[in-house]
């Protein structure tokens, strides 16, 4: 039987990103269960209106993935109380319908199951995690319940080192677990 595709979005283009350390967790722990890969979206061009119809080929690309996966799973800091530009230049490029006269306003988030992780500052994400809950609402896309907020360590900062804590680990892996059942 194949195996459920989960496709990690990483809001977070830093190398050495911790959030991308709670991505490597997840997939760790999915290993054998689920087809995990992560969208490359670090060169998509801006959105722009015009230009939406035949859609620069990259984003085609990023749409399909999105179409092809089972999930997709976010992991992403939080940038000023809110989400990265460049995660929302990709969202509204992915909220767009495929249909340029519009009668369909199918995109390929509607009913797409979404999980919600950010590893952050003292806020735990929860400004990011809100907001991206309400594009994702509006959007009509299916978000998963759990949601998992990470307090990064102070020392992360200074050392540049994030080594996830055991309470860590296993709360994404409960996200994981609760992820993999909802689209079994
Ligand atoms: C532009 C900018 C704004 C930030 N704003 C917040 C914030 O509002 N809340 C917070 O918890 N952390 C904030 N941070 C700190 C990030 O959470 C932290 O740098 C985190 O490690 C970034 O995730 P990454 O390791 O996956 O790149 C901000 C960082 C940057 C660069």
């Amino acid at each position: 039987m194949p195996q459920p595709r989960i496709l990690f979005v990483i809001g977070s283009l830093r190398k050495g990103s911790f959030n991308q350390r709670l991505a490597d967790v997840a997939a760790k722990h999915l290993d054998g269960r689920a087809e995990i890969s992560t969208l490359d979206y670090r060169d998509l061009p801006q959105f722009d209106q015009g230009e939406e119809f035949p859609a620069p080929p990259s984003i085609a690309d990023a749409r399909e993935q999105v179409s092809q996966a089972d999930a997709v799973w976010i992991f992403t800091p939080e940038y000023n109380y809110s989400y990265p530009g460049t995660l929302k230049n990709l969202l509204d490029w992915l909220s767009r319908p495929l249909d340029p006269t519009f009668q369909d306003k199918t995109t390929v988030l509607t009913g797409k199951k979404v999980a919600l992780t950010s590893a952050a500052g003292k806020s735990a994400g929860a400004g990011v995690r809100g907001k991206l809950t309400e594009i994702l609402d509006f959007l009509k896309s299916d978000l998963l319940g759990r949601q998992v907020g990470i307090v990064l360590p102070g020392e992360a900062f200074v050392t540049g080192e994030y080594e996830p804590s055991a309470d860590d680990v296993k709360a994404v892996e409960l996200q994981a677990d609760e992820l993999l059942d909802s689209i079994g």
